[in-house]
């Protein structure tokens, strides 16, 4: 039953979002002079029920995605978004499921979360310098809060924590060395992520993404690493660990070492449609048919020739677009696939 693409690629992967809304205002994604008070997010009709994702999921599990990862926007900001951990976690192949999130609202949610089945987390946090992180969250959370949700996490046994850190020049680079040496010390891995020109909002310029080959070198000036083998097929982050044997970090290069050859995601929108890429145009509407009164074999269908016709590669043809043409084409913004 599995479903491979134009490129040979099979699904593997499923990253649902389930808001569009975000508690933060990171400016290299939801940037708050776009995103104000008035800004229109998704009515909640619009957004596809915890019925329709569970239903639409197990289509896609079928098709051969096993890892799920929930996100968002922030995921924690939909309501009950336990009750949706548990009936995804109650599917038959689904063999992973986790979330990334910003850790705010962690400690409140963690207990029934972790009732619900999720397994794994991922948190964002892109520095330890609380004047820093303010300017990259928007100014809606200090360090601590972050680190509170970390706290909690590890005591409910979600470890090692994946820590997600988007780095851009000129505002958070001089604090990653400090950033690794205190997930090191706590055993969590930390991946660095490549500023990428995901969306129109956020401005993106080349000058200000730092190649992960500079990040490695600064961190192993500090504390050394070495290369270590990959987890397995499609895996985003390339894996470094300590010479000292205590720890490893990621390193996520979408920009310099692009990764399409072997991306095996989908990717859900809150409201129910299908993108191929992070980095893609247009979507394909499932919750329209499925509200229509589609039958599964027909949702399956979709799922099926949309996947089959895909050729995306985009990080991969970045560098040779002209500022102009890559400025001017039309790309889905992060908070509403997902990072
Ligand atoms: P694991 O399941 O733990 O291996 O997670 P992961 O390595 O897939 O990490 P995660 O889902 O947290 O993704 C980390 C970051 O990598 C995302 O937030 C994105 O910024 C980036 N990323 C993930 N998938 C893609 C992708 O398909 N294309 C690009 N360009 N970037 C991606
Ligand atoms: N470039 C790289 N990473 C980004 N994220 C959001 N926007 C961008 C971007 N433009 C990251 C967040 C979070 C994950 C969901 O995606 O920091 O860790
Ligand atoms: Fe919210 Fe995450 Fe986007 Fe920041 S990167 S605005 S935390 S969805
Ligand atoms: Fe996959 Fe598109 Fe990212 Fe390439 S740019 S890895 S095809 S999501």
């Amino acid at each position: 039953m599995s479903v491979s693409d134009q490129l040979d690629r099979p699904l593997r992967d499923l990253r649902i979002s389930v808001t569009d809304r975000c508690n933060f205002r990171c400016p290299y994604c939801m940037p708050a002079a776009i995103f104000g008070e008035r800004y229109q997010f998704l009515p909640k009709p619009q957004l596809l029920t915890f019925e329709e994702i569970s239903r639409l999921t197990r289509i896609i599990v079928r098709l051969g995605a096993v890892k799920i990862r929930l996100t968002g926007g922030e995921p924690l900001l939909r309501q009950d978004i336990e009750d949706l951990v548990a009936m995804l976690s109650a599917l038959d192949g689904v063999e992973d499921l986790a979330m990334t999130t910003n850790a705010y609202l962690l400690p409140q949610k963690l207990e029934a979360l972790k009732a619900a089945g999720l397994k794994r987390l991922t948190i964002s946090l892109d520095t330890l310098d609380d004047d820093i992180f303010r300017a990259m969250n928007g100014g809606r959370s200090g360090v601590d809060k972050v680190l509170e949700g970390i706290a909690a996490a590890e005591a409910a046994g979600y470890t090692p924590l994946k820590i997600n850190a988007v780095v851009q020049r000129g505002l958070n680079d001089h604090t990653l060395v400090d950033l690794a040496r205190f997930f090191k010390e706590r055993g969590h891995i930390l991946r660095f992520i490549e500023y990428m020109d995901v969306g129109n909002k956020n401005g993106w310029k080349m000058d200000e993404v730092v190649p992960s080959a500079e990040i490695v070198e600064r961190i192993h000036s500090a504390m050394p690493l070495e290369p270590a083998a990959g987890n397995y097929f499609g895996e985003v982050a390339r894996r470094y660990r300590y010479a000292d044997g205590e720890g490893e970090i990621g390193l996520i290069s979408s920009v310099t070492q692009p990764f399409c050859g072997s991306c095996t995601r989908m990717r859900l929108s809150p409201e129910g449609e299908i993108f191929t890429c992070l980095f893609a145009t247009e979507g394909v509407s499932l919750r329209d048919p499925m509200r229509a009164g589609a039958s599964d074999a027909e949702l399956e269908a979709i799922i099926r020739g949309n996947w089959g016709a895909r050729i995306d590669r985009y990080s991969e043809i970045r560098s040779s677009l002209t500022d102009e043409v890559r400025d001017r084409r039309k790309k889905v913004e992060m908070y509403h696939i997902g990072g």
